[in-house]
């Protein structure tokens, strides 16, 4: 990406709660930073147009020094051409009575579009980062209608369950969380998730000595595999602002590198500790030179092993699923 000129972000689901929360982020520099402007696109469906238009006013009225230009569109091919980095926000949320299969048919509608509209109009380079649930899945969908872009550029967001695992760590430890490391979630962003702290530390000193493993299997692994719901329960609608902040945070070390830690994202698998290739799973990720490579050679115990291997069954699930209903080419 050249600092000269405007870089391209395309967000669908503009009008929606994570949307507000995200566009004035970027707008600001806080993804691409202080010397890079940005031209937004934002893709809603037609009957959410007029609001994304009036977020679009209210972009317009932060006089933001970065902000080049906000265009609004019901078109995926509109909003995609010359995109560098894609965020697919919007999505089918489930419906009463609605089952796995139904909900995974609804995004498949839109994710498969979204990843020809990519396929056909995106920059080269482009990077997409998958937040509209089931991310992982509809992440594999869109790369799967997406057969010219490499399949490293489509990414599902498990950033917010590794800064939730972050958090609760510090928490229970009284300590800052740039104090915590080696933090890792394996698999699905659903409640099968393995946040993992066999290889965390803290203040150097190893993490699994300092908060026992009753308090990791009884509390944390719950705490945040669940989180997503005690948000919805407390909050009564879904994460909106962290769910923004855990994109902005992707987008950011993925274009710019990860600083001196790994982080978590859901990358398609090379096949590495033994999940499938080809599936969108999260793993131990940093970014080198503007791609995010899986940390290899870290011990998977036997708790660890039985884990991943749970959710990553349920990814299996998910892919068989929608292939079954020919949606993935
Ligand atoms: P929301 O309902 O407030 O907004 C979704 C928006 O998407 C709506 O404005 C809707 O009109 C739009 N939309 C629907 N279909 C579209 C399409 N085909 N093209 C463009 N726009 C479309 O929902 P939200 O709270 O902003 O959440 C968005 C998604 O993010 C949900 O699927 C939610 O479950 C998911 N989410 C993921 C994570 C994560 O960590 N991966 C965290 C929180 C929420
Ligand atoms: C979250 O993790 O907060 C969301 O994915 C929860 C949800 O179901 O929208």
């Amino acid at each position: 990406m050249t600092e000269a000129s405007p870089v391209t972000v395309a967000v669908t689901g503009a009008a929606g709660q994570i949307g507000y929360a995200l566009l004035f982020r970027i707008a600001s520099g806080a993804m691409l930073g202080p010397d890079t402007r940005v031209r937004l696109r934002l893709l809603e469906v037609p009957s959410a147009v007029r609001a994304a238009e009036g977020t679009a006013l209210e972009l317009s009225d932060c006089a933001f020094a970065l902000l080049d230009s906000v265009d609004v569109t019901d078109s995926p091919a509109t909003a995609f051409d010359g995109a560098e980095v894609a965020l697919l926000v919007g999505a089918r949320p489930r419906g009463a009575g609605m089952e796995r299969a139904e909900l995974l048919e609804a995004n498949a509608g839109i994710f498969g579009p979204q990843g020809r509209a990519i396929n056909d109009n995106a920059a080269d380079g482009v990077r997409v980062l998958v937040v509209g649930n089931p991310a992982n899945t509809n992440a594999l969908i869109a790369a799967a209608s997406a057969p010219d872009v490499p399949r490293e550029r489509f990414t599902a967001m498990t950033r917010l369950d590794h800064n939730r695992a972050v958090a609760q760590l510090a928490a229970k430890l009284g300590c800052a969380v740039t104090d915590v490391d080696g933090v890792t979630i394996w698999g699905n962003h659903s409640a099968s998730q393995y946040p993992d702290l066999t290889n965390a530390t803290a203040g150097g000193q190893p993490v699994p000595s300092l908060v026992g493993q009753d308090w990791i299997e009884s509390e944390f692994i719950p705490r945040v595999a669940r989180r997503g719901a005690e948000i919805i329960d407390v909050r009564g609608a879904s994460s909106a602002a962290s769910a923004a902040s855990a994109a902005i945070d992707h987008v950011r070390d993925w274009v710019r590198g990860t600083p001196d830690r790994w982080t978590s994202a859901g990358v398609a698998s090379d096949g590495s500790y033994g999940v499938p290739e080809g599936l969108v799973s999260s793993f131990p990720v940093r970014s080198v030179d503007g791609r995010w490579e899986v940390v290899q050679g870290l011990p998977v115990p036997e708790f660890s092993r039985e884990r991943i291997d749970a959710s990553v069954a349920e990814l299996a699930a998910e892919r068989d699923a929608v292939r079954e209903l020919g949606l993935l080419g």
